[in-house]
Order: structure tokens, then C-alpha cells, then sequence
């Protein structure tokens, strides 16, 4: 990004202009937007529900590196690149739960769930299993530094950003009370969409609710737009919160359990937060949900969704059908917001467009994150 270009998006919102078209459209910003965007903070790869037990790998490819995502006998997650240490041939093809090692499918070269190389068969001629210029210990797979937080898996490409918990402090306090176990009830809960579009533009809609009588007509009936207040950081998020959560899922009038001893406040309220760079967040007395942003290419977009319940009961099959409503429900709000998503992004490539003009009432969770993105880009 050009210095002229960083000064309009960090300019007080009355002045600013948003991020320039080449931000959404142009492959070399795109490469540096990997390396100071990506691989700098801390990326949402995937959820830990996908490796549920001991023994479970799942191979994860996320801005063109292969990733193995493990679980080892503690239940501690952890993640390497995917390439075994011999030749590098990739290790794993497909998410499974295994009785053994990890086993390379070239020369059986075999790690543990640590990483850890533990055979290397036939190394020193057949039938001899070591060699001394083999150290096993210095060949472990390479880690990539890896947090769990609400499930959601974490890295840190480069190794070096601050600890997640120093980084995100500000919303782990924020979002304190919901910071323990979360339940998720399987294919029922989780859906993707691919859209045609730049990533960020996915970010950018969740975090405002300024569109939502227009495109969400159906939500706004119930949630209006003066329902809502904007959350601006401080720290690596931004987006929106909402004073009128009261879902009616069943004509009982039922609904699903809450988070115990959960404070009043959430008793109508919910937040929605973009922690950045790639994760959509939603927070409820009685379910959560995240958004993974996958940024396929620099026009293509997958989101992950995953919908999870406060309490375990909520997963019985008496809550079958509320549970399908609910994502239902959801999917209905982020369906309705592809079209708006994929548009910005074609409008990208009008030449006169000058990165657009924000409203100060509205817009300023956007521009936060248009700053944000500004800021890493400039370092
Ligand atoms: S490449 Fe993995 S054992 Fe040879
Ligand atoms: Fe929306």
C-alpha cells in the first residue's frame, strides 16, 4: 500500500477513505497481505471438534501451506506442516483417528501426535533401522506455533507475534463468561458457504449492522437496527452488539439451556465481533457460534460455520429440530449477505473508486478494521 493510501484509511473516520482497490484485486498486494496480514497474527485455521480424540489428525491446507492439525494422549492440539522430514513428501491425506504412529506413505518414516520422529525403517541399509548421521531428535516435524481459544485452532506463521493471550486480551476479558466448555451437536450445526469475493469483504459486512433493515429485512423485523451499538476494540476486533436476543425456535415457547450462572446482561443481549483477521464470532446465553474467513484465492472465500450450545443437554435429540431452526436461522442471515459480499468486490475494479466514504455513525467498526489492516500492511 502506498504511504498516501495508509494516511486516508488511518485519517479520523469523518475524512477517511477506505482501504484501495488493489487491497481486494491486485496478486502482489495479495502476497504481501499473506505475509504482514497472516502470518503475523494469530489465524483461525479450524475448530478443535474436528480433531475430537486422542489419536486424531486432520491435514488442513490454509494459504497454500499444508498443515496437520493432531491430538495427542493429554488432549493437547497441536499443529506442523504436513511434510514429512525425509523428502518431503505430505503425510496425511485425509482427517482420521489412528491407533499408531503417523506414518509417512513413502519410506514409513513414523512421528507421534507431539511431532516427535520416532522409526526410520531400513535407514541404514535393509534391516537396519538407524543411522548415525540420522539424529531422530533433531527431525521431529516442524510446529507451527498453535491456540485454542472457543475452539477455534489458532497459528502464528511467523512464530514471533505476541502471545495469544496478550494479543487478545481485551476481548478474552470482554467475553469472559463464556470461556469454558461449548458443545457441539455434529452436522446439524455446522454448514459452509464459497463466495466470490475478497476476504476481507466478509469481514467487513459482519461487523456492521448499518445494512441490515435492506438486506436482512426478515432479522430486522425483530432485531431493528436501533436495537444495535457498535463495538469498536479496543484490541484486534470490532462489530456489533444487539440489547433484544429472544429467539422463538419452538411454538412452546422452549428454548435451549443457558450458560449457568451467566449475568443478566446477556439475558437479551448478544455480540457479534470480527476478531481479526479471519474469525466471525457470536456470542448468546445459550449458543455461540464462529465464522471461519478462508481466503482461497484473492476473488474466493470459504466460510466455515459452527454453532455451539452452552450446555450439554442441549445436544439430546429432543432438541433435534430446534437445533436445525437455529442453523436454519443462521444460515438464512449469512445467505442473504453473499449477494451485498460479492458485489462490493466487483466494484473493486471501477478505476474511479477511491476506497469510499465512510459514515461516522455507522461505518466505524468497518474503518476500525480498514485501520487495522492499514497498520499491519504499513509495518
Ligand atoms: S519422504 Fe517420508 S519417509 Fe521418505
Ligand atoms: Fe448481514
Amino acid at each position: 500500500m502506498q504511504t498516501q493510501d495508509i494516511n486516508a484509511v488511518l485519517s479520523s473516520i469523518e475524512t477517511a477513505h477506505g482501504l484501495p482497490n488493489g487491497m481486494y484485486i491486485n496478486e502482489t498486494m495479495a502476497q504481501k497481505e499473506r505475509e504482514h496480514v497472516f502470518h503475523k497474527n494469530w489465524t483461525a485455521l479450524t475448530c478443535g471438534k474436528n480433531v475430537p480424540h486422542a489419536g486424531c489428525v486432520m491435514p488442513i491446507d490454509m494459504l497454500g501451506i499444508p498443515m496437520l492439525v493432531t491430538r495427542n494422549k493429554n488432549g493437547e492440539i497441536k499443529v506442523f506442516e504436513n511434510v514429512c522430514r525425509h523428502r518431503g513428501m505430505i503425510l496425511v491425506n485425509e482427517a482420521k483417528r489412528l491407533n499408531g504412529p503417523i506414518t509417512c506413505p513413502y519410506h514409513a518414516w513414523a512421528y507421534d501426535m507431539d511431532g516427535h520422529l520416532r522409526a526410520t525403517p531400513h535407514v541404514g541399509g535393509a534391516d537396519i533401522h538407524d543411522h548415525e548421521a540420522v539424529d531422530k531428535a533433531c527431525l521431529s516435524l516442524n510446529e507451527i506455533r498453535s491456540h485454542v481459544w472457543m475452539d477455534v485452532i489458532f497459528v502464528n506463521i511467523d512464530g514471533k507475534a505476541a502471545a495469544f493471550d496478550d494479543m487478545h486480551s481485551d476481548i478474552i476479558d470482554r467475553w469472559a463468561e463464556f470461556n469454558r466448555p461449548i458443545y457441539h451437536s455434529g452436522s446439524d450445526s455446522s454448514f459452509s458457504l464459497t463466495l466470490n469475493s475478497n476476504w476481507k469483504l466478509a469481514i467487513e459486512n459482519y461487523c456492521e449492522s448499518y445494512h441490515l433493515p435492506f438486506v436482512h429485512p426478515g432479522l430486522n423485523s425483530y432485531s431493528r437496527l436501533e436495537d444495535h451499538y457498535n463495538i469498536e476494540g479496543p484490541g484486534h476486533f470490532s462489530g456489533q452488539g444487539s440489547y433484544v436476543y429472544n429467539p422463538s425456535l419452538d411454538e412452546t415457547g422452549r428454548t435451549f439451556p443457558t450458560f449457568d450462572n451467566i449475568s443478566n446482561k446477556w439475558d437479551t443481549a448478544a455480540e457479534y465481533l470480527a476478531l481479526y483477521p479471519n474469525v466471525l464470532l457470536g456470542v448468546h446465553r445459550d449458543h455461540v457460534f464462529n465464522i471461519i474467513i478462508t481466503p482461497d484465492a484473492i476473488n474466493q472465500t470459504t466460510e466455515q460455520i459452527e454453532i455451539y450450545y452452552a450446555d450439554q443437554s442441549a445436544l439430546d435429540d429432543s432438541y433435534s429440530v430446534m437445533r436445525q431452526k437455529n442453523s436454519a436461522m443462521w444460515k438464512e442471515i449469512f445467505v442473504e449477505d453473499i449477494d451485498v459480499v460479492e458485489g462490493m468486490y466487483k466494484g473493486r475494479s471501477a478505476p474511479q473508486y477511491d476506497g469510499g466514504k465512510f459514515s461516522p455513525i455507522m461505518d466505524g467498526p468497518t474503518h476500525y478494521f480498514h485501520q487495522w489492516v492499514a497498520k499491519q500492511m504499513a509495518a
